[in-house]
């Protein structure tokens, strides 16, 4: 036998090989076929006891095509136990039901969008549309046509970031030829004058959306945390329908019908007169519990009838529109609903609270 003779009987047995190790069809036929293939008694054994009776220079050669030989039909040998383990019951790649299930689990709005959500369908039976302010927000609407001018005391209860953008800043920020500082809102109520810059009366809106107020966190108080605004401006409106109107929405948010209403004198620049709002606790209906710290009264925001001077901001004329206007916090009618006693839960983000609502 010379070289090209070995080759060709290599060549030849290889591809006898390959046919022999895909047919196998069991472990047991592929242990037949290394064994004939690759044993004592193979082709590259033969070729192996050929090699000393050929020239000096045609040895390394030989020795390479045995080499080639045995590794391609050893590489055969291994894909083919794998494919016959990977078919055998118990073997991972099958079915095996003693595995864990791997599908995604569907997610669901947070509870701060769910409660925001209830809110405006709520509005929206009364006849109120929903309107959308900017989180960033400009002096004026924060707080001047409100009623707050510079150096008002109110200013210092509502501390926020403030954004200094200069003349080079976006157009839609306020930057541009005499910018003034920008800041990120710290009550929805900014959304009153813009749409009532928009929009000629009767108005009706609720205006939901994140706000922000430089302040420490605590159990109830968040730096941002949501609000809701309700503005109504039309002819003849008097304190009666702020009160109806809030009763109204405080017994379908919590399902029940003896809710009662509480307000009280409070201070707000931008209504005259004004009150602080708050709803008998549905927890105890009114005796005392824990979630009202004992008052049987939950404070949800503040409220009041538009005050003359912002009508007059926005070109409306007081003499003859009235209007009322109420605002309170989301987290904090979620925490009510829910017998929630710390902020941080809502945007820990931890999906073992948020999974539960
Ligand atoms: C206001 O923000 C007024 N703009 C509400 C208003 C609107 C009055 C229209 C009159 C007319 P106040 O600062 O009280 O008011 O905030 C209202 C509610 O927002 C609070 O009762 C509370 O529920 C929520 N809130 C205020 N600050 C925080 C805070 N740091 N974290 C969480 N919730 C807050």
């Amino acid at each position: 036998m010379n070289l090209a003779e070995a080759r060709r009987a290599l060549a030849e047995a290889e591809s006898a090989a390959l046919g022999a190790i895909g047919a196998a069809a069991d472990v047991a036929a592929l242990d037949a076929a290394e064994r004939e293939w690759l044993g004592k008694r193979s082709p590259a054994v033969v070729v192996t006891e050929v090699i000393k009776g050929l020239a000096p220079a045609e040895r390394p050669q030989a020795g390479q095509a045995v080499g080639a030989y045995r590794a391609r039909v050893g590489d055969a040998v291994a894909a083919r136990r794998a494919e016959l383990a990977d078919r055998s019951p118990g073997s991972g790649a099958g079915i095996d039901l003693t595995l864990g299930g791997h599908g995604r689990r569907r997610g669901h709005l947070h509870l701060v969008t769910q409660i925001r959500r209830e809110l405006e369908d709520i509005f929206v039976g009364l006849g109120y549309r929903v309107a959308e302010g900017p989180e960033v927000e400009d002096d004026w609407h924060n707080f001047e046509a409100l009623n707050i001018p510079p150096a008002h005391p109110a200013r210092s209860m509502q501390d926020t970031i403030y954004v200094a953008l200069g003349a080079d800043g976006p157009d839609e920020l306020g930057g541009g030829a005499g910018a003034e500082h920008m800041m990120l809102r710290t009550h929805t109520s900014p959304v009153q004058i813009r749409t009532m810059e928009t929009q000629a009366p009767p108005i009706y809106v609720v205006a939901p959306g994140r706000t922000y107020r430089n302040e420490t966190l605590d159990a109830r108080h968040s730096p941002a945390f949501h609000q809701m605004e309700c503005l109504a401006v039309d002819r003849g409106l008097t304190m009666a329908d702020l009160f109806g109107t809030i009763e109204a929405f405080a017994r379908r948010l919590f399902d029940d019908d003896s809710v009662r209403t509480r307000f009280r004198s409070d201070f707000f620049p931008y209504t005259e007169p004004s009150a602080e709002l708050a709803v008998s606790c549905v927890f105890c209906r009114g005796s005392g519990c824990r979630v009202c710290s004992h008052t049987g009264w939950i404070e949800l925001g503040g409220c009041g009838m538009v005050d003359p001077n912002v009508f007059r901001a926005v070109g409306i004329d007081p003499e003859e529109w009235q209007g009322f206007a109420f605002g309170f916090g989301l987290e904090r009618i979620a925490m009510i609903r829910y017998g929630i006693n710390e902020i941080r839960t809502f945007f820990d983000n931890d999906l073992r609270f948020l999974e539960q609502y």
